[in-house]
């Protein structure tokens, strides 16, 4: 049996990096998780994993954490920018990216796991996208020994989408679906997507490859709104079709109000489907699909 490996985690305390470390704990690896000063609540509970203190835009602090590190796994990731604050997506995937990457190559890390999403590609429409392939093509061009996940929709307890969904089927009579509704999205639990990166660490013959990643059912959000509500034990979900122009009028008015869903780069990708042949990565790291009502049902029932 191969020795555990030190693993350095960026992302730790989001919705994926939890299930990630809790993953990486059960195969038996030694875990270092990056923590942004005030986010150490989120890792609550995990107590045989070491913490420090730091940010993808400050390269001492990610020297800090590699040091004795032979293995890092990078989720950093968001959704929603905040410029007056320096929060970009060119900064934080980018930017924050290429700065992992150094401090890893010269702080002698060995294995890198990489968090990207599907739609990411250099002519994507969204920045979000944008700037992911930006970070891939960083990652492609290091030596290390690197993996990339691209991800459709993660489903999972303290998920941003999924919950969203199940509280507007549980408390609207009526559920707005942004244009036709007819966009596919392939939804997996977060624990697969967990497991793969455990996994990853040791597989040598997913090194230098790239994984699209996503459940066995690519549903319309319609089907994925039916799915929610068969879950929650909703014998039909009533939904109201807003037009998408609407729907931008007002995304690119408020989405800077604290609390408005959607900005016009979600948007964007909410127009795209998220779908992929996900086959590859079940198969290269031995994972059974699970299928989407029942995963919805343990997540929910
Ligand atoms: N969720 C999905 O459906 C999905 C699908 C495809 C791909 N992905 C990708 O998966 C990754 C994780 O997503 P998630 O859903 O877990 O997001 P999340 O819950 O928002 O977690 C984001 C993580 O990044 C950390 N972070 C943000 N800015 C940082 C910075 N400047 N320095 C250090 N850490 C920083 C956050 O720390 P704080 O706790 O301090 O905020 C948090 O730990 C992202 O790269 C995302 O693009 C997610």
């Amino acid at each position: 049996m191969r020795p555990p490996r030190r693993v350095f985690v960026t992302g730790a305390t989001g919705f994926v990096g939890r299930a990630v470390v809790h993953a990486l704990r059960a195969h038996g690896h030694v875990v270092r998780c990056l923590v942004r000063r005030g986010s150490e609540h989120d890792l609550r509970g995990f107590e045989a994993i070491e913490r420090v203190e730091g940010d993808v835009l400050a390269p001492a602090t990610l020297e800090r954490g590699m040091a004795g590190c032979d293995t890092v796994v990078h989720l950093v990731g968001i959704i929603r920018e905040h410029p007056a604050a320096g929060v970009t997506f060119e900064r934080i995937h980018a930017e924050g990216t290429v700065n992992v990457l150094d401090v890893a190559a010269r702080s002698g890390v060995r294995r890198y796991l990489h968090m990207s999403a599907l739609g990411t590609r250099p002519d994507a429409r969204a920045r979000y996208h944008q700037t992911k392939w930006a970070a891939e093509e960083a990652v492609r061009s290091s030596p290390l020994a690197w993996t990339i996940f691209r991800p459709s929709v993660i489903y999972g307890p303290g998920d941003g989408f999924v919950t969203m969904l199940a509280g507007m089927v549980r408390r609207f009579p009526v559920v707005p679906v942004i244009g036709s509704g007819l966009q596919r999205l392939q939804p997996l639990p977060v624990a697969q997507v967990a497991e793969g990166f455990a996994r990853a660490v040791e597989l040598d013959a997913t090194v230098k490859q790239g994984y699209e990643v996503g459940g066995p059912d690519a549903v319309t959000m319609i089907a994925l709104l039916d799915l929610v509500g068969d879950a929650l034990g909703r014998r039909r979900v009533r939904k109201l079709r807003v037009p998408i122009g609407i729907v931008w009028s007002m995304a690119r008015l408020l989405h800077r109000l604290p609390g408005f869903p959607l900005t016009p780069d979600q948007l964007l990708m909410l127009e795209e489907n998220s779908t992929c042949d996900p086959r590859r990565f079940h198969a290269a790291f031995g994972l059974e699909p699970v299928p989407l009502r029942q995963g919805l049902r343990a997540m929910l029932g």
